[in-house]
């Protein structure tokens, strides 16, 4: 380096992610960027870290106190995704580290998975389609797959932020569902009224949805929030959905409560230890599973890369960043 040159920081991009987000960072940084495919590992992690000024992560990479305290150097921690259970963030705020996540540019997108999932989960259609390619298919019948209505029926939200209310949206403007909801804090009655919402404590959540959809953020508070106890309140008719994080069910009691007939059916997309399934959910025909893909449209994935290299650019060259989460 010239001793005229700038400084640049060197950054982490530490997984794989839109070619072009990396350049844009080249032009600020010194990037390395971990080419792998596959999620890079703890040990790995601490070793490219060191040097480094700022981390790119998405919801895999955990950002703790051990490895803080082994990466002196770094100075903000940028992920492109919303989730941040993956990130202690009063770790980060005690050494003087930015946080940021990625709100908002993936609302829409996850409301609209998280839909789908729910009326593929109700109306029985990759069970459908696993029965037609083996050949099972014989004849119309009356009662073929038949599955339950999501028209009319109560909708019930479990998290009530950004994404549980574009589906609670969804549902009410779209299909004429009743809202009911629980989250820690209730929504105004301006915001209630507008989607016609009901507040519930989570027994009567529970025991008055026909499709409960969870979106509650992961945190040792939520922890098996849906469990044994939860799941015995369900309807046999209903079905519950989660696109939330793996941690908020407890998936050996779901699959137990499956098996039993104590719900129809379950949509989903986050599992407790993923990628590792829970194997009685895969022994269960009455559920529909998907590899957390809920915000995987192509324009909403680019959105939130973007908007984690626009923190990391801001948060090392003296910007203001535009989504934190220290307090
Ligand atoms: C998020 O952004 O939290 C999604 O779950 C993707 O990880």
């Amino acid at each position: 380096m010239s001793p005229s040159a700038p400084h640049r920081p060197a950054v982490l991009v530490a997984r794989q992610v839109f070619p072009d987000t990396v350049d844009r960072l080249r032009q600020h940084f010194d990037v390395e960027a971990y080419a792998d495919s596959a999620l890079i590992g703890r040990e790995e992690l601490v070793r490219r870290l060191q040097g480094k000024a700022g981390v790119f992560v998405a919801a895999s990479e955990p950002i703790d106190a051990v490895l803080l305290d082994a990466c002196p150097s770094l100075k903000a921690v940028c992920s492109m995704a919303v989730g941040y259970n993956n990130i202690d963030v009063a770790a980060c705020t005690a050494r003087g580290v930015l946080v940021t996540n990625a709100p908002g540019v993936l609302t829409e997108t996850t409301a609209d998975f998280g839909f789908a999932l729910m009326m593929a989960t109700a109306r029985r259609i990759t069970e459908s389609e696993r029965f037609l390619r083996r050949g099972e298919w014989t004849h119309w019948s009356y009662d073929l797959m038949a599955g339950q209505d999501i028209h009319g029926a109560t909708l019930g939200v479990l998290g009530m932020g950004r994404i549980g209310q574009a589906i609670a949206r969804r549902g009410a403007l779209g299909f004429g569902m009743k809202v009911i909801y629980h989250n820690r804090s209730r929504l105004s009655e301006a915001e209630e009224a507008a989607i016609g919402a009901r507040w519930l404590t989570l027994p009567e959540l529970m025991a008055q949805a026909d499709h409960l959809v969870i979106v509650v953020p992961y945190s040792a508070a939520t922890h098996h929030l849906v469990g044994r106890e939860q799941l015995a309140l369900m309807k046999p008719t209903a079905t519950l959905t989660n696109v939330a994080r793996g941690g908020v069910v407890d998936d050996a009691a779901l699959a137990e409560a499956l098996k039993a007939g104590q719900l129809a059916a379950a949509g989903l997309d986050v599992f407790e230890g993923e990628p590792r399934v829970h194997p009685a959910l895969l022994e269960v025909p009455n559920v529909v599973l998907t590899p957390h893909i809920a915000s995987a449209s192509l324009a909403t994935r680019r959105a939130m890369a973007e908007l984690a290299a626009d923190n990391l650019i801001a948060a090392l060259t003296g910007g203001q960043p535009l989504t934190p989460l220290n307090p």
